[in-house]
């Protein structure tokens, strides 16, 4: 406590000026804050500033709005101003907040920015503070222009960092193949992380040091970190299950990781579930990454085809990779298009045992040529080179 305002806190409300009565409204923002500060009640102070003509900012926050904090509280600091923002109202004035939590509207701004640097999508604006949980509809297109005419990348998808059932031996000998081929950028479709509260009991899936999404991002970054490579990923569903329930954005959270862990190399999320990447000179190769819903088909081909027959004349990329199947498949030429599912990192799941889908543990690197056809940038050749491992075998007969 300033000296100010301790002297203010020994006066009685009605020895106090206007401007003190001002500069209170200015620097607590709310008349429960200001209240505290003179030791009077929000309604004292409300008497007051009405009487001085003071504009405030009127709270319709309800009693049993009110947060209490505790004082031995293990969780984050800013725990309090998440609870505050639940699904059904998500986005709140800063004054409500502020009343809530008793602390001036400052003190919600650093509470808002600690749980944006833990990964929480939490926006201060100029009046409310919200709490983003919704799935970008959006596809976002970004330039990958610095191939030049030929590009050779590594694709992978499902990597599902944090499950027990990584396949993490093989996702080693694959990184080292990609030095060994000179490869230096990584995209990858989704599932990045195991998530948590994807399906029934799938933290019994998870690893000891993994249970927290806040871990199972530190184990991502630290993939990322040992890949020496380029990163640019795309969120899935297993990724985005918490954004969705707590507003804990994953991705933002790796690459904040990967970036305080001084890692030169680029790591960058280019969204949720999908997006476009405009490859090499000119951006002669639209590729795109999808990581779409649902099951698996009976035939493995047939939602690569479905995705395929979405795209709108006109709107269609030269390059679609899929994940999220966790099966490697590749239709070269359907409606000009080449589509490739990109395979997984991760061995059967007991989600997947019950439902019969046996994984197709590798990843794809990926060769284009791109030129100039009928006086447009486009791509001109396209290789695809498929790394697969194979289960090892635990009994079968032969
Ligand atoms: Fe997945
Ligand atoms: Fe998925």
């Amino acid at each position: 406590m300033t000296q100010a305002q301790a002297d203010l806190a020994t006066r009685q409300p009605s020895e106090l000026t206007r401007d003190e009565w001002q500069e209170l409204r200015d620097r607590y923002g709310t008349a429960l804050g200001a209240g505290r500060a003179l030791g009077c009640s929000g309604s004292t102070v409300v008497r007051y500033w009405n009487r001085h003509g003071i504009a405030y900012e009127h709270s319709n926050v309800r009693a049993s709005d009110r947060v209490r904090i505790p004082t031995n509280a293990s969780g984050p600091e800013y725990a309090p101003l998440l609870k505050l923002l639940p699904k059904r109202k998500a986005v709140r004035s800063i004054i409500d907040v502020s009343n809530a939590l008793n602390c001036p509207p400052r003190e919600v701004e650093r509470l808002a920015e600690a749980a944006r640097a833990d990964g929480y999508d939490v926006e201060f604006g100029e009046k409310s503070v919200a709490l983003r949980r919704e799935v970008g509809q959006e596809r976002p297109h970004f330039v990958h222009d610095f191939y030049g005419e030929h590009f050779r990348v590594a694709i992978v998808s499902d990597t599902h960092f944090g499950e027990i059932y990584e396949a993490e031996a093989e996702w080693d000998q694959f990184v080292e193949l990609c030095h060994k081929e000179g490869i230096k950028d990584l995209y990858h479709a989704g599932d990045i992380t195991a998530g948590l509260g994807v399906y029934r009991n799938q933290i019994r899936d998870l690893r000891p040091d993994c249970i927290g999404v806040d871990q199972q991002a530190q184990r991502a970054a630290d993939k990322i970190i040992a890949s020496n490579l380029s990163w640019h990923f795309i969120l899935g569903n297993h990724d985005l299950r918490q954004y969705e329930a707590n507003g804990f954005d994953v991705g933002q959270r790796i690459c904040d990781l990967v970036k305080a862990a001084g890692y030169r190399k680029k790591v960058e999320c280019l969204g949720h579930d999908r997006a476009r990447i405009g490859v090499g000179k000119n951006e002669a190769c639209l590729l795109d990454l999808n990581h779409p819903g649902g099951g698996t088909a009976y035939a493995i081909s047939y939602r690569s085809q479905k995705i395929i027959e979405e795209y709108t004349p006109g709107d269609k990329p030269h390059i679609v990779a899929i994940g999220h199947f966790h099966k490697m498949d590749d239709l070269p030429h359907t409606r000009n298009m080449t589509a490739i599912q990109a395979g997984c990192f991760c061995w059967t799941t007991r989600f997947m045992g019950r439902k019969q889908i046996a994984p197709h543990v590798g990843g794809l690197i990926l060769e284009g040529w791109t030129g100039t056809i009928n006086g447009k940038p486009s791509l001109a050749r396209i290789r695809t080179e498929w790394v697969k491992f194979y289960q090892p075998r635990r009994g079968a007969a032969d």
